[in-house]
């Protein structure tokens, strides 16, 4: 673990401001115990993206809450995020797109008018809820996402689904992560929050296999498509 600088960086204010904008309710200390596992992911430095950035917060505690460097990207599909994003890494602008995860073919290397790379050694979705219950959606996301992952680079899928949830008494938590582990078909790692809460990732390792190189379609994507308007803060 490296130096934790977001709080000599950051004021208290601003701090409370970033975590709200990425739907976390809590204070900066609540926000590292939920969310600094997913440091338990990284294991050499290189390149990050995150679907789903919000406002690029997380990506930024995350360079910090683990030991490599990491170069970081994002995109997300509401234009004020991905603003508030460029002002978090004011060097790295044109890291942060908006883009919907529907439109993930956009970042495919077989695309015309690329804005950002077409691989990266981890690639960072977490799901919510309502698009954890179905096993056939979860693998055709998983197929689609791991195009974008290098060779030795990783695919880090997580759920957060609740902070203040323990998982011993989460009703649907353990399907979620059956269901997950399921449509990956194989799990390299798998880390749950110390905190006890119902947050969890998996990784699967990307390696020069077929399936690793393979082309998938563009169409819409079932899940993100339907992943909007209704989030919990967790
Ligand atoms: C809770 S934030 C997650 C922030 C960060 N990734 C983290 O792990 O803490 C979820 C983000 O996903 C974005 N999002 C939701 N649906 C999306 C979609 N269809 N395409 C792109 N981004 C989407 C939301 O705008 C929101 O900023």
């Amino acid at each position: 673990m490296r130096e934790d600088t977001i709080q000599q960086r950051y004021s208290n204010n601003v701090i409370k401001k970033l975590i709200e904008e990425c739907r976390f309710e809590g204070s900066y200390d609540e926000w590292k115990a939920a969310r600094s596992f997913v440091g338990k992911a990284i294991h050499k430095k290189g390149t990050l993206i995150d679907l789903g950035c919000a406002n690029g917060f997380f990506l930024r505690c995350l360079q910090d809450w683990q030991p490599y460097d990491l170069d970081v990207y994002g995109i997300d599909n509401r234009e004020e995020a991905i603003s508030e994003a460029r002002n978090l890494f004011p060097d790295k602008t044109n890291h942060f797109q908006i883009i919907s995860g529907a439109d993930i073919y956009l970042l495919y290397e077989d695309y015309d008018e690329q804005l950002l790379p077409s691989k990266y050694d981890f690639v960072y979705r977490n799901y919510w809820r309502n698009e954890l219950n179905s096993e056939e959606n979860l693998k055709e996301e998983i197929n689609k996402l791991l195009p974008l992952v290098r060779d030795d680079g990783r695919l880090i899928l997580g759920i957060y689904a609740g902070s203040d949830i323990k998982i011993e008494s989460h009703p649907h938590m353990m399907r979620w992560v059956e269901n997950m582990k399921k449509a990956a078909g194989r799990v390299d790692g798998e880390a749950y929050a110390e905190t006890g809460g119902s947050l969890w990732i998996m990784w699967i390792d990307v390696v020069a296999t077929p399936q690793s190189t393979s082309k998938t379609t563009h169409k819409s994507d079932p899940i993100w498509g339907n992943f909007s308007s209704k989030t919990d803060p967790v």
